[in-house]
C-alpha cells in the first residue's frame, strides 16, 4: 500500500490534485480542444477519464479501439494535465449483456434487471469477470506507460447500482463463501440459529441467497449475504487491480461511495481500503438538508479512518445541484468553495468533480459540472476558476495529516448491516442517525473526530462515542475493555453490545458487551412512541428510546424523571480500570447532547483547536514536515473573529493576532 496521494497532479511538488471525470467521448473532436484550454485556465491538473467507455473502446468482443483514446491523452498530456485512467469496467456495453444475458443481476424478488442504464452485471458472472479482465489488460498493455496516465481508475463506485444479486451464479458463489467460513454444515447452523423456524440445513445445495420470502428473513443469512456480497465485489477490484499493478507501478484506486451517511453501504469500505493504493471517496449533499455541511464533514472524516489518517483523494463531489434527488438544489454563492475546502481541511489532498462539463445528452444533463451548460460567463465557472486558485495558493498542505484528533467514534460495517435488518425493537433506532448526532455534537463543539473500528487501536485517543454499536465482536469487546481498563473513556449508547458475530444475543442482562464495564444492567427495553420524548429531570430530555435497568457499580448522571420509568438511570458513568466509561440509554436530544458532550469533553481533558467560536465556524488543523495549518471554513451568516497568528494563505496577508472571517468565506493560516 502506498497510500500515495501527493504529486499526482505535479511529481516533484507540494500541489493539490484539481479537476473531474473527463468524458471527452460526449463530444466532437473540436470541443477537446476548448476543453484543454479552459482546464488551464481553471488551474486543473488531473482528470479521470474513460469511466464509461468500455462500448467505444471495444466495439465487439476482443477487438479493441483505441484510436480516439490516444488522441484525448496525448493532448491532455501536451497541455500538461495529467490523468486518473479508468480500466472501463463499470459499464458493460449492450453487445455484452446481450450475449451474456445470465451476466444481468437479479433483485432479491426474482427480476432480472435488464441494460439500459449502467453497471448492469452480476459480480459473480464468470463471463464479466473474464471480459473485464481481458479489458483491462488491453487497457492497462496500451497505456501503463503513457506518460500523461498517473493512477489507474479501477471501475466505478462498486456496487452503486447492481448489488447484491440473488442470480443462480450468486447463490453457487454464496455457497463457496460459506464453505470457506464456516467449513461444515453444523458450524453454518449454529451460527445461523437455524433451530428457529425449522430452518436446519443438511446439505450446502439447499441454501439460498436471503431472497424475497413470505416473513422474516433469517438475519445472519442476511447479514452473511451482505459480507458475502461486498467480498465478491472485491474480488472483481482484486483481479482487475492484480493486472494493473503487474503491468505499471501506478497507484491503484476505485472511488468508494461513503457520499452519504444515510444511504445504504453495500460494502465494507475498511475491508476494503486494504486493497488501494490510495483511498478515494466520492460524496454529495443532500441538497434540502439544512446541514448538510456537517454531513460531508462527517464523510470526510470517515473517509479519512478508512485511509488510516493518510491523505486521500476526494475523487467527486458536485460543483452545484445534482440530477437525482428529489429535488435539486442548486449551491448558494460560496458554498462550492466552502464544501471542497471542507473536504481539504479533513484530509483531502485535491478536490475533484463530477463532471468537467455538463452533458447534453443521457441521464445526467441536468447534473452541474465544472462547464455548465451556460459556458464560462456563469457563476459556476467563476468559482471553479476561485476553486482552483486557492487550492494552488494552499498547496504547499499536500502530504500533511489532520492534526490533534483526541476523540474517535465506533463505526464497525456489521454493527451498521446488523443494526439496519428488520425485526427489531423499534424502525426509529439508526445506527447513522445516532452517529451523525454524536458527530454533530461534535462538530458544533469544534471538536475533530476520528472514525475507528471497535477493534482498532484506540489508545491515542482520551474519548471514544460507541453509538448503536449493536453488533460487537468479542475481539471489539476485549479492545474496548481494555481501552477503558488502561484509562480510556468510552461512551456506550443504548442498542450497543447487544448481539456477537453472528447476531445472537449475548447473554444477561442487556448491554451483554458491556454490563462490567458499564456497571449498569438493562432488564427491558422500551421504545418510544414516534414523535415522543420522556423527561430526564434537569438534565434534559431524550427521544426514539428508553429502558429498564439498573445501575450497579456505576454513578447515575441523569434518570428518568417521568412515565412508567421514573427513577430507573438514563446516562451513567462507571470507573472501570484506569478510565471511565459513560452509558447513555436514550437518544439525547441536540440540547441534553451538546451539554452532555461539554461535559465528558471538559472531563476528558479535550478542547477545541480554537476555542470560543460560534457553531458553524469550523476549525480543523492539518500538519506535517513542513508546517502546521488551520483551516477556517465560516457557514454563518455573519463574519467571525478567529484568535490565530501567521500567514493566511489563500490571501497572502500576515496575521498578527486575530483574523476576521468573513460570513461564507474560508481562511488557511500556516503557523
Ligand atoms: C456518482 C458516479 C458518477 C455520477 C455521479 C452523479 O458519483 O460515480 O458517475 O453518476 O454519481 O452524482
Amino acid at each position: 500500500m502506498h497510500r500515495l496521494t501527493s504529486k499526482l497532479a505535479d511529481p516533484g511538488h507540494r500541489t493539490l490534485a484539481f479537476g473531474g471525470d473527463y468524458n471527452p467521448e460526449q463530444w466532437p473532436e473540436s470541443v477537446w480542444h476548448e476543453d484543454v484550454a479552459l482546464m488551464k485556465q481553471a488551474g486543473v491538473n488531473l482528470v479521470s477519464v474513460a469511466i464509461f467507455s468500455w462500448a467505444l473502446l471495444e466495439p465487439k468482443e476482443g477487438v479493441y479501439e483505441f484510436d480516439w483514446l490516444d488522441r484525448v491523452l496525448d493532448l491532455l498530456h501536451t497541455n500538461g494535465i495529467r490523468v486518473d485512467l479508468a480500466n472501463a469496467s463499470a459499464s458493460p456495453p449492450p453487445w455484452f449483456s446481450a450475449k451474456y444475458p445470465q451476466s444481468l443481476p437479479v433483485t432479491t424478488d426474482g427480476v432480472r434487471l435488464s441494460y439500459g442504464s449502467r453497471q448492469a452485471f452480476c459480480s459473480s458472472s464468470q463471463d464479466y469477470r473474464r471480459v473485464a479482465a481481458a479489458l483491462t489488460v488491453a487497457i492497462a498493455d496500451r497505456y501503463a506507460t503513457h506518460p500523461a496516465v498517473v493512477m489507474w481508475h479501477v471501475h466505478n463506485e462498486y456496487g452503486c447500482h447492481n448489488q447484491p444479486c440473488f442470480c443462480d451464479a450468486s447463490a453457487a458463489a454464496f455457497r463457496v463463501w460459506l464453505q470457506r467460513r464456516y467449513t461444515t454444515l453444523d458450524e453454518l447452523n449454529e451460527a445461523w440459529g437455524t433451530a428457529f423456524w425449522s430452518q436446519h440445513y443438511y446439505d450446502w445445495d439447499e441454501i439460498l441467497p436471503p431472497r424475497m420470502s413470505g416473513a422474516q428473513i433469517n438475519p445472519t443469512q442476511q447479514l452473511d449475504f451482505a459480507r458475502f456480497s461486498s467480498d465478491e465485489l472485491l474480488d472483481c477490484f482484486k483481479a482487475e487491480a492484480q493486472i494493473l499493478r503487474a503491468r505499471s507501478s501506478l497507484p491503484v484506486t476505485t472511488n468508494f461511495m461513503g457520499y452519504n451517511m444515510g444511504l445504504s453501504q453495500p460494502v465494507d469500505y475498511w475491508r476494503w481500503a486494504a486493497e488501494m493504493d490510495l483511498i478515494s471517496n466520492d460524496h454529495y449533499l443532500i441538497a434540502e438538508d439544512p446541514e448538510n455541511y456537517q454531513d460531508l464533514a462527517m464523510v470526510a472524516d470517515l473517509t479519512r479512518g478508512w485511509a488510516d489518517g493518510a491523505p486521500w483523494l476526494l475523487m467527486e463531489h458536485s460543483t452545484s445541484a445534482v440530477n437525482w434527488q428529489p429535488r435539486n438544489i442548486a449551491k448558494i454563492d460560496g458554498e462550492l468553495l466552502r464544501n471542497s475546502m471542507q473536504h481539504v481541511a479533513r484530509g483531502a489532498d485535491g478536490a475533484m468533480f463530477f463532471q468537467w462539463r455538463a452533458s447534453k445528452s443521457g441521464g445526467e444533463k441536468f447534473h452541474s459540472a465544472m462547464v455548465p451548460h451556460g459556458g464560462t460567463d456563469t457563476k459556476v465557472w467563476r468559482e471553479v476558476c476561485e476553486l482552483g486558485r486557492v487550492l494552488h495558493s494552499i498547496g504547499e498542505i499536500t502530504d500533511s495529516r489532520v492534526a490533534d484528533v483526541e476523540v474517535a467514534i465506533l463505526h464497525d460495517t456489521d454493527a451498521r448491516w446488523a443494526s439496519e435488518l428488520d425485526s427489531h425493537p423499534s424502525v426509529d433506532v439508526s445506527n447513522i442517525a445516532e452517529t451523525r448526532h454524536w458527530h454533530n455534537a461534535f462538530w458544533r463543539a469544534g471538536i475533530t473526530t476520528d472514525f475507528r473500528r471497535s477493534t482498532d487501536d484506540l489508545s491515542s485517543y482520551r474519548l471514544t462515542i460507541a453509538p448503536v454499536q449493536y453488533l460487537m465482536t468479542d475481539a471489539g469487546v476485549a479492545n474496548l475493555r481494555g481501552y477503558v481498563e488502561q484509562g480510556g473513556h468510552l461512551v456506550v449508547t443504548y442498542f450497543s453490545g447487544i448481539t456477537d458475530v453472528n447476531d445472537h444475543i449475548r447473554p444477561g442482562r442487556y448491554p451483554g458487551a458491556f454490563t462490567d464495564v458499564l456497571g449498569v444492567g438493562i432488564e427491558e427495553f422500551f421504545p418510544l412512541h414516534s414523535g415522543e420524548t420522556v423527561a430526564l429531570g434537569n438534565f434534559g430530555s431524550g427521544r426514539v428510546w428508553s429502558e429498564r435497568g439498573r445501575a450497579g457499580t456505576a454513578e447515575t448522571l441523569a434518570a428518568y424523571s417521568e412515565g412508567d420509568l421514573c427513577g430507573a438511570p438514563a446516562v451513567t458513568r462507571n470507573t472501570f480500570g484506569a478510565g471511565l466509561a459513560y452509558y447513555v440509554g436514550t437518544s439525547l436530544d441536540a440540547d441534553t447532547l451538546a451539554g452532555f458532550v461539554a461535559a465528558i469533553l471538559g472531563r476528558a481533558g479535550v478542547a477545541p483547536v480554537v476555542a470560543g467560536l460560534p457553531a458553524g465556524v469550523e476549525t480543523v488543523r492539518r500538519s506535517g514536515d513542513n508546517g502546521s495549518w488551520t483551516f477556517i471554513i465560516n457557514h454563518t451568516r455573519d463574519e467571525v473573529e478567529v484568535p490565530v497568528s501567521g500567514v493566511e494563505l489563500v490571501s497572502g496577508a500576515d496575521v498578527a493576532k486575530s483574523l476576521t472571517v468573513q460570513a461564507g468565506k474560508v481562511a488557511v493560516v500556516r503557523h
